[in-house]
């Protein structure tokens, strides 16, 4: 293993930039040559490979986004794109590469590597805290943080106005984003796409709360009863006497500065990938797990799908009343 490179893919998640350096940092430490690629996995096929230094990744670790920029790339999905990218990977001299992303990066990781043999690692980068392998995901700790202090917000215009809100959060698949930051924020209700929305329930749970000031209500984006300007006007027809507004925080979710957790979780992993690399233990996710790191296939990573924890949802109804 001599050069290595990485890159980002997918949605950005804050935290992907401590994990940039840390990768960098860690390799060059290594006495390997560490390239970034730009752009994910189009970048790769269009052979934008650039050699870092341990200046280049100065000054990031406390910045949002990615400072290799992301892609969501069809062509990669091809066999084509794909022996494209390779014969750039060999054209670079690249023994390793670890990616940094969430399911959709994985299974192009999981393609490539059966097909052309290179050596990759899968980091963990996602808001949706949606990978199995993990107990956290780099970005979540950040979305949520960030999430819990807009329904902060709109919790005390909410109150003076004594009204009822819907907040829709990210979350296509997984509710993850809604559940954490729904009971951070003290959220009287959660809509997740791993339950049922059953609204005539909602609405009888709401005529037993009289006595709040407020009422808030967080939709994760994938939930079967739809985005939160359709449930907003179901419900204002159930319910004409409430006042109801809604919010869609949306990708506000996936910037500003890494909680000091996703830092040091994209920190820790970035290190875990290179030596991983290093010490042969390919074609892998490295998650951590019960406070220690946890290492998956990267094909079972992308074939099993996480359960969101079922007493998570208890303890927002338990204590939402
Ligand atoms: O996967 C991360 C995510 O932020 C999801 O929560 C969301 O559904 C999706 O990406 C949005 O993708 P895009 O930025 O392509 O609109």
């Amino acid at each position: 293993m001599k050069n290595i490179a990485v890159f980002t893919s997918g949605g950005d998640a804050s935290g992907m930039n401590a994990c940039i350096r840390a990768v960098v940092r860690a390799g060059l430490q290594k006495g390997l040559k560490v390239f970034g690629i730009m752009h994910g996995y189009e970048g790769m096929i269009n052979g934008e490979f650039i050699e870092m230094d341990s200046r280049s990744v100065g000054n990031i670790i406390h910045r949002g986004g990615t400072i290799l920029k992301s892609s969501r790339s069809e062509r990669f999905m091809t066999p084509e794109g794909r022996k494209l990218a390779y014969e750039e990977v060999k054209k670079h001299n690249i023994d390793g590469i670890i990616a940094i992303g969430g399911d959709g990066t994985f299974k192009g990781a999981q393609a490539f590597t059966s097909e052309h043999g290179i050596p990759f690692i899968g980091l963990p980068g996602t808001i949706d805290n949606d990978l199995y392998g993990t107990d956290c995901t780099i970005g979540y700790d950040t979305a949520i943080n960030t999430a819990m202090e807009c329904i902060d917000k709109v919790r005390d215009t909410a109150t003076s106005h004594g009204r009822l809100f819907f907040v829709e959060v990210m979350g296509r698949d997984v509710g993850y984003i809604a559940l954490g930051s729904g009971i951070a924020a003290g959220a009287e209700d959660i809509f997740i796409p791993e339950t049922q929305t059953d609204l005539q329930a909602v609405s009888d749970k709401l005529k037993q709360s009289a006595h709040k000031e407020s009422y808030i209500i967080v939709v994760s984006e994938g939930d079967d009863a739809g985005h939160v300007k359709e449930i907003s006007e179901k419900f204002k027809e159930m319910h004409p006497e409430y006042d109801i507004r809604f919010l869609v925080l949306g990708h506000l979710l996936r910037g500003g500065n890494p909680t000091a957790g996703d830092r040091i979780l994209a920190s820790r992993l970035g290190i875990a990938a290179v030596n991983a690399l290093i010490e042969g233990n390919h074609n892998v996710m490295l998650g951590w797990r019960h406070n220690k790191l946890a290492q998956t296939p990267l094909e079972k990573a992308v074939k099993h799908h996480i359960e969101v924890n079922r007493d998570l949802l208890e303890i927002l109804q338990l204590l939402s009343y």
